[in-house]
């Protein structure tokens, strides 16, 4: 049954135990996510408090910064101070979005949330911002002061890094200890210009299936913004959907409750609130929803109606034509390759990998797998040379390197019987293992480079194409305690005097002069500004 059928089941349950069920639909037609609507007559209060701050990007980096935060109530006029010093010295007013979660067999809950949208930034510039709302007697009710810096321009000279991980959870429920907690302070303690969080995120839907039935906790998403706000205030989180986002209990796609509490770029195709992309610098993110495609779950399959491979495809194509752009990295939850506990994907394959060979796409970030595993470069569903950890791969040619990083502090799955495979430990494991594949058929898997049963973070250290080696995302895969367990480096070498020699000549036939003087406008031309919105 499509998810859109079972929450209207879910509905009609709800309506026998005494809910208006009307009341609500009326509300879900509506731009709400709310399941219902809060009660109009609630008054604000000033006793409320700020319980969490978190951050993402809007569509330009640049000059876009969503601040999201939590209060413990509604709250009047609800608004951003920001400025370049802790004087601020501007006001940005937010916008309250009260979700409200009632379940059948569970109290009603009213979660506070608010966003402002904050524009017309400088780029590469580093802002003081704190969360205000009014409070009793004509006070005010204000967060502590906290950072971000934006995005640098096109053609920026200095490198930057970000950060990624799926699956994190919050630490006090389940049983990963404290895990979630400490692999976000370690990706915080890298100082990332962003984080990559490819899906899973706190576990509230601890059933994943996407079905009215699911066991659902609402009340794990304030302890997750309680957890992260001492990272994610300063380092903007980009979120993909996984297979625990899809929450039945709020919309048709389940997505209600995401949308109420993260920010995206939001250019992405209609409908597909989790399929985005940004640019920070040369690095061109997209960010995908395998739920739309996966042969694991059927509760979102098909969702889009193809619109969002539709949408990737011109994507990947226009980032890879930007001049501006070396590396495009894509970022979903369920895994193309892996031979972890759920294994490969064979939706996630047939629908995005062909994608990704065609459009050159340099790195892939998925979850899903609660593990770290890496695969040599693939093209056409094949390795195409080992890369062994400290190897440098070169994507234009060689193909695209596929990384799960699962590990990001829920409780670990593993590899079955198939062995770890540590280079930097000092273990290699077999060639070729045997693994499942959803949705497909177990397969003998030689693309298996790097293997590794713990939590695990992502560091990206980007270096620009100014530098004599040209551009390069250097990969580590960090463990709990901060050691590397992995690490490969990708690189697109910069364009050859005789790259851009027969370029020129291809395009004028000009002579010898002409084409050192064209070498210099190639290598300017990758220096142009980008249009906002991309
Ligand atoms: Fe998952």
């Amino acid at each position: 049954m499509p998810l859109a059928d079972r929450h209207e089941l879910l509905l009609t349950r709800l309506t026998r135990r005494g809910l208006l069920k009307t009341a609500a639909a009326t509300v879900l037609a509506g731009a709400g996510p709310v399941l219902l609507a809060p009660r109009t007559d609630a008054a604000t209060s000033g006793a409320a408090t700020i319980q969490a701050r978190w951050l993402a990007f809007g569509a330009d980096p640049r000059h876009q910064m969503s601040v999201r935060w939590q209060t413990s109530g509604p709250v009047h006029r609800p608004r951003v101070r920001l400025g370049l010093d802790q004087t601020y010295g501007r006001e940005i007013q937010a916008r309250p979005i009260p979700l409200t979660t009632v379940r059948a067999d569970g109290p009603r809950l009213v979660q506070h949330y608010l966003v402002a949208e904050v524009a017309g930034l400088s780029p590469a510039t580093r802002y003081h911002y704190q969360v205000v709302h009014d409070g009793a007697g004509g006070s005010e009710v204000a967060s502590g002061d906290a950072t971000f810096r934006t995005a640098p321009d096109a053609g920026a000279s200095s490198g930057f890094r970000f950060t990624a991980f799926g699956d994190q959870g919050v630490t006090g429920y389940g049983a990963a200890g404290d895990a979630p907690d400490t692999m976000q302070r370690l990706a915080g303690g890298l100082e990332p210009s962003f984080h990559l969080l490819a899906g899973d995120v706190a576990y509230a839907d601890i059933s994943g299936r996407g079905l009215a039935a699911d066991d659902f906790v609402p009340e794990r998403w304030g302890a997750y913004f309680r957890q992260i706000d001492a990272v994610f205030r300063s380092v903007p989180l980009m979120v993909a959907l996984g297979n625990h986002e899809m929450e039945a209990l709020y919309s048709p796609n389940g997505y209600g409750g995401f949308e109420a509490r993260f920010s995206t770029p939001g250019n992405g195709p209609a409908g597909c609130p989790g399929t985005y992309s940004f640019v920070y610098g040369n690095v061109g993110v997209v960010s995908l929803d395998a739920n739309d495609v996966t042969a694991e779950f059927a509760a979102n399959r098909g969702y889009s109606a193809g619109t969002q491979r539709a949408w990737a495809d011109g994507r990947l194509r226009a980032l890879r034509a930007d001049p501006d752009v070396d590396f495009v990295v894509a970022v979903f939850h369920q895994c193309a390759y892996s031979t972890g506990g759920h294994g490969s994907d064979a939706g996630v394959r047939h629908s995005f990998a062909s994608l990704f060979d065609r459009h050159r796409v340099d790195l892939v970030i998925n979850g899903h797998n609660h593990l770290y595993e890496r695969t040599d470069p693939i093209r056409g569903g094949r390795p195409t040379l080992p890369a062994p950890s400290g190897a440098t791969v070169l994507p234009d040619q060689d193909g695209t390197t596929y990384v799960v990083v699962g590990g990001g502090g829920a409780s670990l799955s593993g590899f079955g019987r198939i062995p770890e495979r540590n280079d930097v430990a000092g273990h290699g494991g077999p060639d070729v293992v045997t693994a499942g594949v959803q949705g497909g058929q177990i397969e003998q898997v030689d693309w298996s480079r790097a293997r590794y049963r713990g939590h695990c973070v992502l560091c990206v250290d980007v270096s620009p194409a100014a530098s004599s080696t040209g551009a390069s995302l250097r990969l580590r895969a960090l463990d709990q305690q901060g050691r590397i367990v992995d690490t490969v480096t990708l690189r697109r070498p910069a364009p050859s005097f005789t790259q851009v020699h027969e370029g020129l000549l291809v395009a004028g036939g000009v002579g010898a002069l002409a084409v050192a003087g064209g070498a210099a406008a190639v290598l300017a031309r990758r220096r142009t500004a980008r249009a906002p919105g991309t």
